[in-house]
Formats: structure tokens, sequence, C-alpha cells
């Protein structure tokens, strides 16, 4: 297994942890990045919450993945390197493996370190002929591909969803940025949740077991353990919201009371009732996947929808 020397695998990156959260707390509707969600315990709540019953994407998109893993397959060239964004568990990279043993380079990016290490280890288990170049950073960043992968077919793969927790400006930025990326001749496999009744959604972001406000809350306890700061985790509550204009459900910690925190050395009050929006996920139809695909230099080659509720696996090459 190769690690990427020229990654991103900075381990100590609380100064732009500590800038980002100063910055979302200072701004008038409070707001932090998602990706600080996952610390060793998000990541490990995140499985929890994939196996909530309130939880449709994971199992419908690990459903939809095994029925449509030999069209897959047939997309996939000869000695293909896999490059996986987010790839957390890695759990439905394994049929994609199993579908496609011409697969020669997984290569999982992933922000979670833990998570990251924990995936790898498994899957070099289960696939020893494998090679693996497992690379810890984020992949709304500049990343560079070793060249012993630049040299292979690159097969992208983005699923959960997760490209539905960026900003429309960012999807575009991560699709043309990955378009550079993975080249040419690549395809890209992006898994898409659906828009659907607003009450499956609700319900999936606010399980009845409190799993997902647990994740939520999670952020407040990383923020505190990492960087100092005294947030009263027990006074905000989790709250899932559909935002009808944006076609999108957002996460966010409601104060219960008038009070303040600090954190190096500066002071931000909360309002009751106010909240920290910490979370967005994004809803799509195809026309507007292929509006965001069109407007990001990529066109949709092949989808597979499932039966309700609805989720979608697109096949992107360059346009
Ligand atoms: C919604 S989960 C999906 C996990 C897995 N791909 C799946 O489909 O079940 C999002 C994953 O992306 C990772 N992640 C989120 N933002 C990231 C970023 N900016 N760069 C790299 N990884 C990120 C998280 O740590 C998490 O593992």
């Amino acid at each position: 297994m190769a690690r990427d020397a020229a990654a991103a695998d900075e381990r100590d990156d609380s100064p732009q942890f500590l800038a980002d959260v100063v910055a979302g707390l200072s701004s008038p509707q409070k707001t932090l990045s998602p990706k600080y969600l996952y610390d060793a315990r998000g990541s490990a709540l995140f499985e929890e919450i994939c196996r909530t019953p309130e939880y449709y994407p994971t199992r419908t998109e690990t459903a939809l993945l095994r029925e449509i893993a030999a069209d897959l397959s047939a997309l996939i060239p000869k000695g293909a390197a896999l490059i996986e964004f987010g790839s957390g568990a890695s759990d439905k990279t394994a049929i994609v493996l199993d579908a496609a043993p011409q697969i020669s380079t997984y290569v999982p990016i992933e922000i979670s370190h833990d998570a990251l290490d924990q995936a790898v280890a498994r899957l070099a288990q289960r696939y020893p002929s494998l090679d693996f170049v497992p690379i810890a950073g984020d992949f709304t960043g500049e990343l560079r591909l070793p060249e012993s992968v630049r040299a292979k077919s690159a097969v992208g793969f983005f699923p959960g969803s997760t490209i539905g927790n960026l900003d429309p400006a960012e999807m575009q930025q991560f699709l043309l940025r990955t378009r550079v990326l993975l080249g040419e001749d690549s395809v890209l496999l992006v898994g898409a949740d659906m828009l659907k009744d607003v009450p499956t959604l609700l319900a999936a972001y606010d399980d009845a077991a409190g799993v997902t406000a647990g994740f939520n809350r999670n952020l407040l306890e990383r923020i505190n353990r990492e960087l100092g700061a005294d947030f009263d985790i027990q006074a905000f509550r989790h709250e899932a919201r559909w935002n009808a204009g944006l076609q999108r459900m957002e996460m966010h910690l409601v104060s219960l009371h008038d009070q303040h925190v600090t954190l190096g050395g500066m002071r931000f009050s909360f309002s009751q009732g106010e909240s920290l929006h910490t979370e967005n996920s994004h809803k799509f139809s195809t026309d507007s996947f292929d509006a965001l695909a069109a407007r990001s230099g990529w066109q949709i080659v092949q989808q597979w929808i499932s039966p309700a509720p609805q989720f979608a696996m697109f096949a992107l090459v360059p346009a």
C-alpha cells in the first residue's frame, strides 16, 4: 500500500478549523461547514445514522448499486483507478470492486483520518491484489494524484449524495476541478438523492432515536475539545428543516436561551431561538442534475433511479 506523499495529509489542521469556526460564528446567520461534522466520533455516528430506519438514502443507494453493478462494471476500463470522494467506511465501494475486478487501484479521499485508516485496513484484507493509494484530505481543496495513478484510466466515485452537502457554486467548482483531476477519458459516478415528500425527508434527518441529533451536537463537543470553547451542549437542540426555495434539507442547532460562548479569547452571543446552521443536503431532479452537470463540464451518459424513496446514480463523462 502506498501513501501519497504529495497529498495534503496534515493531521494538525486546527488553525484552519479555528479560523473557519470564528468566521462562521461571526456571520449574521451563524454557520459551519459540514465537513467538520466528521471527526472520529462524527464518522462513527454517521455510520449509526445509516442504520436508522428513517435514513433511507444509504439502504436505497446500496440496493440500487447492487442492482446496477454489472452496468457500472461495463463503464470501467481494464486496469482503471477508482477514485472515491468522501469515502467514509467504503461500504458501497465493495459493491463496485466485486463487480469490476478489472479495477487495479483504489484511491479513497477522506477528511476523517480514522474513517480512512479503518476502511483501508478492512478493504486491504478483502482485496489483497488491489493497490491502495489513500489520501487524507479535503476534496474541495487542491488535489493532486501521484504519477502512478495519473497513468491509469480514472473512474471517479462520489456516492452518498455527499455532493448535495455542497452549495450550488461549490458543486460546480468541485465538478470542474474533478474534470481536470480525472482527465478527458474519465467517468464519474455520482449518487444523488432525489426530491421527495417532505415528511420522509424530515424523518430522515431527525430520527426518533436521536442519533442525528447526537451527530449534530457532536460538532459543539468537537469545538470545545479541539479549540477550547465552552459551548453548553445541552443548551442547543437539533432541528431539521426543509428549505423549499433552495430545495434542500438543513440541519441547525438552535439556542434554547440567550447565552454567550467563548472561543479563542472571543465571545459570541446567541439569542434564544437563534440557530447555528451546520449542514445542507440538496435534493435533485433529473433536470436539475443534468443542468448542474452541463454547467460544470460534464454530461450524463447513463442514469439509474431507484423506486421511491428515489435515489439516483448518474454516470458522467467530460462534455
Ligand atoms: C454523507 S457521508 C458519505 C459516506 C460514504 N461515501 C457513503 O456513501 O456512505 C460523507 C463523507 O464524506 C466525508 N467528507 C465530507 N466532507 C469532506 C471533504 N470536504 N473532503 C473529504 N471528505 C469529506 C465525510 O467524512 C464522510 O465520510
